[in-house]
């Protein structure tokens, strides 16, 4: 296969227990797919050529270094990272052993020493003679091995007739997790215009849109804001109704295309602290009641560093006592990749900091009845979310 220089291949691989497709650059590693494409970051990096065995998962069975394999070389095959041994509330006995023993004191080598001893302990070769050669192709920085050789055999000798099989713990589906054609083809696309050109989705010909999944799995985070605004209910609902306008009112996000059906295509720019993320993505209205005066959206997006958002959003109207009206938004969030990292609490805070803005940018357009020309600006949104953070921790501390 020959693939332009700023090509992509789409890859088709099972992740515990769940497939997934992805359009990826020939040379970008399996370990980068894992933590930056799918969210996956218990699988650690070190020294990316080999040596240390942070990266170490299941391929098809067999213990790999995810830094020494490109992507493109595992399509079709199954893996297992170490989401996929256990979960928080459903230990694979290895886990608690480590725990047990306290196997481990920073823990960035876990995730490979787990995944190392499953594989020596599936393989039916263990010896408490050749152990700790047969542990030796992962380092421990913090020279943790006595715990970590105590744990292992202790797992060998309570399952003298086999160690039992990962758990395949399935982690919160995001975008670009599920096997169904739509999200994964949709960031197949994303993935491959944005390495091909500087062309927005929006923009090119003749593409039919793809469809949103409602995703499956706990959010991110989850966020409920109930806003009171001046202006009367039918004036609100009247902003909610005009996609145009709704948009507008979204701080830092701008609609590119109107793709029928009730599906739009736009971007937006989230700001984190230093970190500046603009999603490409899409919005499907998969329910629009206005005599309920009720909606939701599903949306999701795609950053060009390999974040991934999806987001379940229910918007409604109730007339308020005196005249004005409630605005209820919540949502359930997902995130993968870079973004995720910034945690469960970081992501509801900018997610409730939005609609505020949001809720505020409504009631002057059903005021005024034009867009809002008051736009708040991404980056200060997340500062703002940041202090406001800092700020209550350091209240907590006090
Ligand atoms: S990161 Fe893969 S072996 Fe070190
Ligand atoms: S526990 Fe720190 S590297 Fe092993």
């Amino acid at each position: 296969m020959r693939v332009e220089a700023d090509g992509t291949v789409d890859v088709t691989v099972t992740v515990n227990g769940r497939a997934v497709t992805l359009a990826v650059a020939p040379r970008t590693t399996l370990s980068d797919v894992l933590r930056d494409r799918l969210g996956l970051t218990g699988t650690h990096v070190g020294c990316e050529h080999g040596v240390c065995g942070m990266c170490t998962v299941l391929l098809d069975g067999e213990a790999v270094r995810a830094c020494l394999l490109f992507a493109v070389q595992c399509d079709g095959a199954s893996l297992t990272t170490v989401e996929g041994l256990g979960s928080a509330d459903d230990q694979h006995p290895l886990q608690q052993a480590f725990s047990h023993h306290h196997a481990l004191q920073c823990g960035f080598c876990t995730p490979g020493m787990l995944m190392s001893s499953y594989d020596l302990l599936a393989g039916g070769t263990y010896s408490r003679d050749t152990l700790a050669e047969d542990m030796s192709g992962v380092l421990c920085r913090c020279t943790g091995y006595r715990g970590i050789l105590a744990a292992v055999a202790d797992v060998a000798e309570t399952h003298a007739d086999g160690v039992p099989p990962p758990r395949a713990a399935v982690p919160p589906a995001l975008v670009g997790r599920t096997s169904g054609a739509s999200p994964a083809s949709s960031l197949a696309l994303n993935a491959r215009k944005s390495a091909s050109s500087d062309t927005s989705p929006a923009e090119a010909p003749g593409e039919i849109p793809p469809e949103i999944t409602a995703p499956t799995g706990p959010p991110t985070a989850t966020v409920e804001v109930r806003s009171e605004l001046a202006s009367g209910v039918d004036d609100v609902w009247a902003v909610l109704a005009d996609f145009d306008r709704l948009a507008a009112c979204l701080p830092g996000a701008e609609m590119t295309a109107d793709l029928g059906d009730d599906r739009y295509r736009g971007r937006a720019t989230v700001g984190l602290g230093p970190v500046s993320l603009r999603f490409d993505g899409l919005a499907h209205v998969v329910e629009h009641d206005p005599v309920a005066r009720r909606m939701r959206v599903l949306a999701q997006g795609t950053d060009r560093g390999g974040s991934s958002t999806q987001a379940v959003i229910r918007l409604a109207a109730d007339p308020a006592e005196g005249g004005g009206t409630v605005l209820w938004a919540d949502a359930d969030v997902h995130l993968s990749g870079r973004v995720a990292q910034f945690g469960r609490a970081l992501a509801g805070d900018v997610s409730r900091r939005l609609f505020e803005q949001f809720a505020e940018a409504v009631d002057e357009a059903a005021r005024t009845g034009e867009a809002p020309t008051t736009r708040t600006s991404p980056l200060r949104l997340a500062l703002g979310a940041l202090l406001a953070r800092i700020r209550r921790l350091v209240q907590r501390r006090r």
